[in-house]
């Protein structure tokens, strides 16, 4: 049996007080300790009750329900409240809110109703985080801090009008300079798109057919610092008002309109929101369609999941994060767990049973160090009434709660996770992939995930790391999808290379230049020296429409073809109009793939991790394995028993390798 005064997993719960009527905080704060629960995150969008009135704060009901859980023996997260604000800040300062990508002012009634660039609410914003931290910052009670909520939810990492769109020029000025610089480096020439005067300059909304993608890039840049600066200035208050306390943000599944290693700089450790099944029915992997959605109904897809986990993993080691402050755990959270139904995806099934031990267990070994469900009872109210919490409506516990009372996170120690392979990940690759697909079938995420998949299908751990991260001590390094690049990112990978490490990379690698363009010396650019090839011709297939490749595989959705310049030919494509030519290549520790195959992804991916002496298993199709702090996590994600070491592992159960340990009994 673990040693039980070993660090291990923490659980955690977010509350409403404001919700509920205030005889049911004192038993509320009680159940939850008496479930096991360590934490209770609350006061997210609770400005309207904090500020009734401008100036006015009304803080005697926020005093009580804090003493509540400290009473109980709860550890606070406090949020600073910015998500909303409240009617008569907006109705005063209308010019804090933001504008669509149809250039429509998004209006007050829900919640992220704010322009990050707006000065006013910048100042409301330093305002409230002060008068909240001056008052609870050092109270026993509160263990850390959440920023905000959620940035980007509901498509809010953007405004395009408003605040946003008058700060855009200062920045771009900032960056380039000068007009010509700017013109140059977008490629304005191209359309007469090029400025005479940075006031011409508009977010790159409502033009006549796509805008210039080296725009959409820089406004994605542009809306990245927006919200960094944003939370900077909330961490600078806390920092100053609630010393030894941890500082973080609840992170979304798969964001995609900022760039998370920019905007987690000055945080203490990251958390993220899991919610597996929702997840499910808009990121379902490629090629898989309504019949994953269908096996994985009840579970959610295990490495769509993973996915998230490894990638805020990753996070950590962001430069800037520090961990401040007593107790700050070494990994991240998951800061809204999915316990039960959500409301917000087309279809919102109730999870299989044992679904929500799993998905403890497994955010224990990516690397969570506390998992807190949400919510803790259901909304009785308002927009999310139809959404789960650990008690129903009436306060009845539901399945989820059973669950989590049931789990035993004795063996789950924290610690390191033991991976020998990164995945590199970049938010501009991905703005520039996405703005310019070329094939309605992909995506970078489509794209990363392939490999990724194909990865935990061979049993092997994968820390998702940005693309300019050190690489030292990697065996392998998986670039799925960065397809921009840098003569320093370039550097850095042929510095692992040096060092010893195997590199795959994907398609459209190094096709785009800083700028956005393509590279002038074609594809690779300045990678060209390492990998060995130039791009010879891209093919964007249709749904149906394959070319055959070397070896017995298909090439589905994207060919690219080569030239060798000092590669060696793996696998040539046999059929259609690049027949003949080169769809693998490999020069040295690096191999670059052309062909989108998740077969030949996996195939090849094998052939690399073998090579670099990785230990791989062939895993059965929902069967996942997950190592931390020494031990190994066997996940059944099927409706079906399988047999792991000669032990069963019923469906959707886990066990740890070498001792009975699923917590269910
Ligand atoms: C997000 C938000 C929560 C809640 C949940 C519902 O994670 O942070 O406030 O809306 O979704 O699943």
């Amino acid at each position: 049996m673990s040693d039980p005064s070993a660090p291990h997993l923490l659980l955690g719960c977010c509350d409403y007080p404001e919700h509920v009527p205030e005889t049911l905080w004192a038993s509320y704060a009680q159940r939850q300790r008496a479930a096991g629960l360590s934490f209770s995150r609350i006061a997210e969008f609770a400005w309207s009750r904090m500020e009734p009135r401008p100036g006015e704060y009304d803080w005697a009901w926020l005093d009580r329900a804090v003493e509540a859980y400290h009473a109980a023996g709860l550890r606070v997260v406090l949020c600073t409240p910015t998500a909303t604000p409240p009617a008569w800040l907006i109705r005063a300062h209308p010019e804090i809110l933001a504008y669509d990508d149809q250039g429509r002012m998004r209006e007050f009634g829900s919640r992220r109703h704010y322009d990050f660039a707006s000065p006013v609410y910048r100042a409301h914003s330093q305002r409230i985080t002060r008068a909240l931290a001056e008052r609870y910052g050092k109270h026993p009670a509160v263990a850390g801090w959440q920023t905000d909520n959620e940035f980007g939810c509901h498509g809010t990492s953007r405004s395009y009008g408003g605040a946003s769109a008058a700060a855009f020029p200062g920045w771009l000025r900032a960056r380039y300079g000068t007009l010509d610089a700017l013109n140059g480096a977008w490629g304005n020439v191209f359309w007469s798109m090029e400025y005479s005067d940075w006031s011409q300059i508009r977010p790159p909304i409502l033009t006549v057919t796509e805008p210039n993608p080296a725009h959409v890039l820089d406004y994605a840049r542009f809306s990245s610092d927006l919200i960094r600066d944003f939370q900077a200035e909330q961490v600078a208050v806390l920092r100053e008002c609630s010393p030894g306390r941890f500082v973080t943000h609840n992170f979304m599944i798969f964001e995609s309109g900022f760039d998370h290693y920019r905007v987690a700089e000055g945080l203490d450790f990251v958390t993220w929101d899991n919610y597996p099944l929702g997840m499910l029915e808009f990121f379902a992997p490629p090629g898989t369609g309504e019949a994953l959605k269908l096996r994985y109904a009840g579970t959610g897809h295990p490495d769509l999941i993973s996915f998230n986990h490894d990638l805020y993993r990753g996070l950590l080691a962001s430069p800037g994060l520090g961990r401040e402050g007593p107790g700050t755990p070494n990994g991240f959270w998951v800061m809204e767990q999915q316990c039960g139904p959500v409301n917000w995806a087309p279809y919102n099934p109730v999870p299989e049973l044992g679904a929500v031990a799993l998905w403890t267990a497994q955010a224990w070994a990516h690397g969570a160090d506390v998992v807190s469900y949400f919510r803790w009872r259901a909304a009785t109210m308002a927009q999310e009434v139809m959404h789960s919490g650990l008690l129903r409506h009436d306060g009845e516990p539901d399945q989820g709660l059973a669950e989590v009372a049931a789990f035993d996170p004795a063996p789950c120690r924290t610690g390191e996770v033991p991976a020998r392979v990164a995945l590199l990940h970049d938010y501009e690759s991905l703005w520039l992939y996405d703005v310019q697909r070329h094939s309605a079938s992909l995506s970078y995420w489509t794209q990363v995930l392939t490999f990724y998949s194909a990865l935990r299908s061979l049993g092997i751990d994968v820390d998702v790391i940005s693309a300019d991260r050190d690489l030292s001590g990697y065996a392998v390094i998986v670039a799925p999808a960065v397809t921009l690049m840098t003569p320093e990112r370039a550097a850095r990978w042929a510095q692992a290379v040096e060092a010893g490490a195997r590199l795959m990379c994907g398609p459209r690698t190094a096709f785009r230049a800083p700028g956005g363009g393509a590279w002038e010396s074609g594809q690779f650019g300045p990678l060209q020296a390492l990998v060995g090839v130039k791009l010879r011709r891209y093919d964007s297939l249709r749904p149906g429409l394959t070319r055959q490749v070397s070896g017995g595989f298909e090439a589905e959705a994207w060919a690219e073809s080569y030239e060798l310049h000092g590669a060696e030919v793996q696998h040539t494509y046999e059929s259609g109009p690049l027949s003949g030519q080169v769809a693998v290549t490999r020069r040295g520790g690096v191999t670059v793939i052309g062909a989108y195959s998740p077969a030949l992804v996996r195939h090849v991916l094998h052939s690399v991790l073998q090579e670099a002496g990785l230990d791989l298993l062939d895993l059965p199709e929902g069967v996942r394995v997950s190592r931390r702090a020494g031990q190994t996590l066997v996940q059944n994600w099927t409706q079906d028993t399988v047999t792991w070491a000669g032990q069963a592992v019923g469906p959707v159960q886990f066990l740890f390798q070498g001792a009975r340990a699923d917590n269910l009994g």
